[in-house]
């Protein structure tokens, strides 16, 4: 019997990939997806522990959860509810005790069990934890995906071992896997069949990639991005999240040599502080992520650049804080993420004495947001009169207007057929905004 399931996603697009792979998974067992969650037989609730208060907020979600379970109690009917990652894997025993409405707790790593995690929850009584690390590799057991649209997600790597101080991925995701050659660019097919022609590699550390090769050996990301751009109907190419310390030479390369892979690059510093550096454990220097973007930038000159910042890490000084503001002016991003830090349980940054009180945090928050505004809205405005190649991916909310992505990551307004939904088109920039371009299409030469 058909029955729906409603996934609700929160964080990064590793769990943007992870949901779709659990809606894949389920497909099977009859299961289609709800468009709203009162209308689901079954809710995912795929958690991300990065966020401040993740935790809490994961609560009052599953309260508002327990309420719809009650009332289709009262109505004669079930409904499953399910906590997925990477809350769920720090939390689960927690999650079981404090919402015995939950059915199903799952990490990352286990999802490809979900049916049988379902059949079990689905008799009387039968709760199910599975937050293990198991042996056998879950994406032996996953089905082909389903398209996705033209810009898909395809995940290579997982888990971190780098164990920067303030950060619980190394203890949610665990230590770092890397996909067989082969079966990712099986993947890839697949979602070509399916209609991609852009797929972002994902993984925690994604260039920290080492997977096995098709000739026996092991081929790094470079070599891996080679190999994807060699398959008919992929335009495009990108990865994220990477770490400075395993970007190599022929990664690097690969920016300047393979036409696919676009010209924008999300390289996460934290802070332009040696002495924070350190005390986060990146394992690099202000100075060597500048001598990469250097690199870069010779082997793309138009490469556009992204980062994360944490502000207010324990013990940062103003004239640390002033590091990383000279660091931004030194790159100039095109876009840039700021965070305040905030103390996650179980990793060394929570311990340290010297924690920066709110006030400031948010004081360099703001000045932060001031600086990197300013240089995104500068990087957009230097795009007016130029013309790209623009993957159209959704219609605007006007009638006749789509809305695609640029080689750098904009979003581009653009009046256009519904036809052309799906394709990439050349287009001329016409007017520029700090968050957002508009332009028009270029009429074919023939
Ligand atoms: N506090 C604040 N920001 C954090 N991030 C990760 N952990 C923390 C934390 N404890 C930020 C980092 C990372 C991004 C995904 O989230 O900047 O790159
Ligand atoms: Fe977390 Fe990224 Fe550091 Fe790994 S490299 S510990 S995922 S911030």
């Amino acid at each position: 019997m058909p029955k729906k399931l409603f996934i609700r996603t929160y964080g990064c697009q590793m769990n943007v990939y992870d949901s779709a792979r659990m809606a894949d998974v389920l497909a099977p067992l009859g299961y289609h997806a709800a468009q709203e969650v009162d209308e689901a037989d079954m809710v995912i609730v795929n958690t991300c522990h990065i966020r401040e208060h993740a935790s809490e907020k994961v609560f009052s979600e599953l309260g508002r959860l327990r309420d719809l379970k009650a009332a289709r109690a009262a109505a004669g009917q079930g409904l499953i509810i399910a906590v997925a990652g990477c809350v769920a894997q720090a939390e689960g025993k927690e999650i079981m005790a404090r919402a015995p409405y939950v059915d199903i707790v799952l990490g990352p790593q286990t999802y490809h069990r979900l049916p049988e995690m379902v059949a079990r929850a689905s008799r009387a009584g039968g709760r199910v934890l599975d937050t293990d690390f198991p042996a056998e590799a879950k994406f032996d057991h996953l089905p082909e995906p389903t398209a996705q649209g033209p810009s898909a997600f395809l995940s290579v790597q997982e888990g971190c071992d780098k164990f920067c101080t303030f950060c619980v991925v190394p203890y949610t995701r665990g230590a770092e896997y890397s996909r067989p050659a082969a079966a990712i660019l099986a993947e890839a097919r697949a979602l070509i069949a399916g209609g991609a022609c852009e797929i972002t590699l994902l993984g925690q550390n994604v260039n920290g990639y080492h997977g096995d090769s098709p000739d026996g050996g092991h081929w790094g990301l470079g070599r891996l991005i080679r190999a994807l751009a060699e398959l008919p109907g992929l335009a495009r190419l990108r990865y994220t999240t990477s770490h400075p310390r395993d970007l190599d030479d022929d990664l690097i390369a690969a920016h300047g040599e393979v036409p696919q892979l676009m010209p924008f690059l999300h390289l996460p510093v934290q802070s332009g502080s040696d002495r924070i550096l350190a005390a986060m454990n990146r394992q690099h220097t202000a100075a060597e992520y500048l001598r990469l973007v250097e690199r870069l930038r010779a082997a793309r000159p138009d490469l556009a650049l992204s980062s994360d910042f944490i502000v207010g890490f324990p013990g940062e000084s103003d004239r640390d804080f002033e590091d990383s503001l000279a660091l931004v002016r030194a790159v100039g991003f095109a876009q840039s993420y700021s965070f305040k830090y905030s103390p996650r349980p179980g990793t060394p940054a929570a311990a340290l004495e010297q924690q920066v009180p709110d006030a400031v945090k948010e004081e360099r928050l703001a000045a932060f947001h001031a600086l990197i505004g300013e240089q995104s809205a500068a990087f957009n405005r230097a795009c007016l009169g130029r013309s790209f190649d623009v993957l159209l991916e959704r219609p605007g909310r006007r009638d006749g207007q789509l809305i695609g992505r640029s080689p750098y990551m904009q979003s581009v307004f653009v009046e256009a057929p519904a036809a052309m939904l799906n394709t990439v088109r050349r287009l001329r920039i016409t007017d520029t905004h700090p968050n957002s371009l508009a332009g028009t299409l270029i009429e074919s030469e023939a």
